[in-house]
């Protein structure tokens, strides 16, 4: 805390007499730094000048009188948190109601017969300054701290946002390879006829024709996988409106391959034709995508002999409702609390990073201002997105 006696004071009075008076007073009791000024406009041109912490201000004035420059200071943003004293002569509450309406924090009575009033109302004062002064230094360097953690908050969200999309990124070119096995597959085969048929003499235009087209038609197939998996990763700057079935049937047509190699059935229920919101489509199908990929897990560790997995597509006026349920078991009642954490995962190393979810949550409820949640039911787990329209 800031010694009292080293607070600038200012004092302003057009009587030379009364300044020195004054000036006498304070400097007995121990005051340091006192400046006199005999009119407003020198009063003015100091405050310009030096940090004053109290000014002591004379009513009566010629040109500018007190309650003038209090109103003044008051409406100055420099100047409007310096506590003044007004000094008056009229004691009238009239007057005293004037100084006080100006912006006067306390007032004196002239003539200044005792010092008791003068040195405990500037002593008061000034200690009410010096407090708020602190209190201001506090309350901005809090303001600072509560930015910088806040900086630090978004950083490590950033971050957890970049490998939440390397770790779906590892579960897609996992669902690629799926997806490409079958036309793979086929153009194989299609080399391999072309060698027999021109070994036995029967390649002709037509024949290449039809493979050449054949296989084309394939390749297409397999860079429009690709395709479709980028659009995953698109970064969308702006929301736009989507339709939320056709999101879901993109997602689980590029995950059919997947699916059906793990021996999942899959059923998509649609219970509503008006399902357009306004949204981030690429974020969303990473929801999609990290909440089929953990029923997809969970069923491919319970090995059961018949998975499935259930997408209940509903809306109202207001809401769009998607419910992704598997028969997995569900969730264990201990963890459940638990799942939406970053990091929290109950897979061995290598095969979860626990910010699948934590991400999904993040997209649905504070990108798209949506919410996520979870149940259990005799079955498995039921994720239930719900998205304004
Ligand atoms: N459908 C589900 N059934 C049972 N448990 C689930 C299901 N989905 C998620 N979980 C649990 O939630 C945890 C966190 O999931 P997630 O955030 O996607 O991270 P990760 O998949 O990397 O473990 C999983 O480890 C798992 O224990
Ligand atoms: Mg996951």
């Amino acid at each position: 805390m800031r010694n009292i006696y080293k607070s600038k004071i200012l004092i302003v009075d057009d009587s030379q007499d009364n300044l020195d008076l004054i000036r006498d007073m304070l400097e007995d009791e121990g005051y340091e730094y006192i400046t006199c000024v005999l009119s407003a406009k020198e009063a003015y041109e100091k405050l310009k000048k030096d940090d004053i912490d109290l000014v002591i201000l004379d009513i009566m004035m010629p040109d500018i009188d007190g309650i003038e420059a209090c109103k003044y200071m008051r409406s100055h943003e420099l100047y409007k948190d310096i506590p003044i004293i007004i000094a008056t002569a009229k004691t009238d509450l009239e007057t005293l109601r004037n100084g006080f309406e100006a912006g006067a924090n306390d007032y004196i009575r002239k003539p200044i017969v005792n010092d008791i009033e003068l040195m405990s109302r500037v002593k008061n004062t000034l200690k009410f300054k010096i407090s708020m002064d602190s209190y201001k230094e506090l309350s901005k360097n809090l303001d600072k701290r509560v930015k910088e953690e806040l900086e630090k908050n978004r950083h490590k969200e950033q971050l957890l946002m970049q490998q939440s999309k390397m770790a779906s990124m590892g579960e897609m070119i996992g669902n690629i390879a799926h997806q490409w096995r079958q036309p793979l597959n086929a153009l194989a085969i299609l080399v391999q006829k072309i060698n027999l048929l021109y070994n036995r003499g029967e390649l002709d235009d037509k024949v290449i024709e039809k493979t050449t087209q054949k296989s084309l038609m394939l390749i297409d197939k397999m860079s429009e996988t690709i395709d479709d998996f980028m659009g995953f990763f698109r970064h969308d700057k702006v929301k736009s409106p989507f339709d939320v079935k056709d999101v879901i049937k993109e997602v689980l047509s590029l995950l059919d391959a997947s699916l059906e190699h793990n021996g999942i059935r899959c059923d998509f229920i649609i219970n509503s034709d008006n399902t357009i919101i306004e949204g981030y489509k690429g974020e969303f199908s990473q929801v999609l995508l990290n909440i089929i990929s953990n029923a997809k897990d969970i069923l491919r560790e319970k090995k059961l002999s018949s998975s499935k997995i259930e997408i209940k597509l509903s809306s109202d006026d207001k809401v769009v409702t998607i419910e992704i349920k598997d028969n997995g078991g569900g969730v264990p009642e201990e963890i459940i609390d638990r799942i939406f954490e970053p990091y929290f995962t109950t897979k061995e190393e290598g095969k979860g990073t626990g910010i699948g979810l934590y991400m999904s949550k993040i997209i649905i409820e504070k990108n798209m201002g949506g919410k996520l949640s979870i149940k259990n039911d005799n079955e498995g787990a039921i994720f239930k997105i719900e998205l304004k329209k």
